[in-house]
């Protein structure tokens, strides 16, 4: 059983990768074998619908959620949303990567916590036919939400995020018929 973590901004010092990041060290912890990556490591063209053999890194992302068995997504809220990189990657997947595929969801933003890009997220999986688990984290002011190991300070929201990803592991496993 395989997690993927996925930090859904281009900045270089982002903190939803730092979140993604958090996030597999905590499942590695609980024995689970689990990955993270940002989507700053991957060249990518605006999604248009049509197959692009230019960019190689399209199929690279595809590969990486199709082997996932669960996901986590960790989305930056800009502008009171979804932030665009992480929508135009979730533009170049398709059904085939998400569908019947367990994930929660973590929302990072700099200011008061939000749920907005959250929300959003929650229809766009829904077309993609991903099973968005109730269970979500919002980590508000998140320039000050870190310390310096990249673990979270404030302990009511580490206890969740422990929650949250037991209980997409114990889905996961449920779906993949794993004991
Ligand atoms: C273009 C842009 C828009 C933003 N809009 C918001 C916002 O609406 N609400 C908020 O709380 N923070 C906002 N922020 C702050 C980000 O949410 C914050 O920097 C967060 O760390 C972003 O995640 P990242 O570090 O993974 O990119 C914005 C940042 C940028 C760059």
């Amino acid at each position: 059983m395989k997690i993927l973590a996925v930090g859904g901004s281009v900045r270089e010092h982002s903190y939803s990768y730092l979140a993604a990041r958090l996030v597999s060290d905590e499942l590695v912890k609980k024995k689970v074998d689990a990955e993270a990556i940002a989507l700053k490591d991957f060249v990518l063209p605006f999604a248009d619908g049509l197959e692009n053999p230019l960019y190689p890194d399209i199929h690279r992302l595809r590969r990486l959620f199709s082997e996932a068995d669960g996901l986590v997504i960790c989305t930056p809220e800009y502008h009171g949303g979804v932030g665009g990189a992480l929508k135009n990657a979730l533009d170049l997947l398709s059904e085939k990567e998400f569908l019947g595929k367990p994930i929660v969801l973590v929302a990072l933003m700099g200011g008061i916590a939000s749920g907005n890009a959250i929300n959003q997220l929650r229809i766009i999986l829904r077309h993609l036919k991903g099973l968005v688990l109730p269970e979500q984290l919002l980590i508000a002011n998140a320039i000050h939400a870190f310390d310096v190991d990249g673990q979270l300070l404030d302990p009511l929201l580490k206890e969740r995020l422990n929650e949250m990803l037991e209980r997409l592991v114990e889905v996961t496993k449920k779906l993949k018929k794993i004991e």
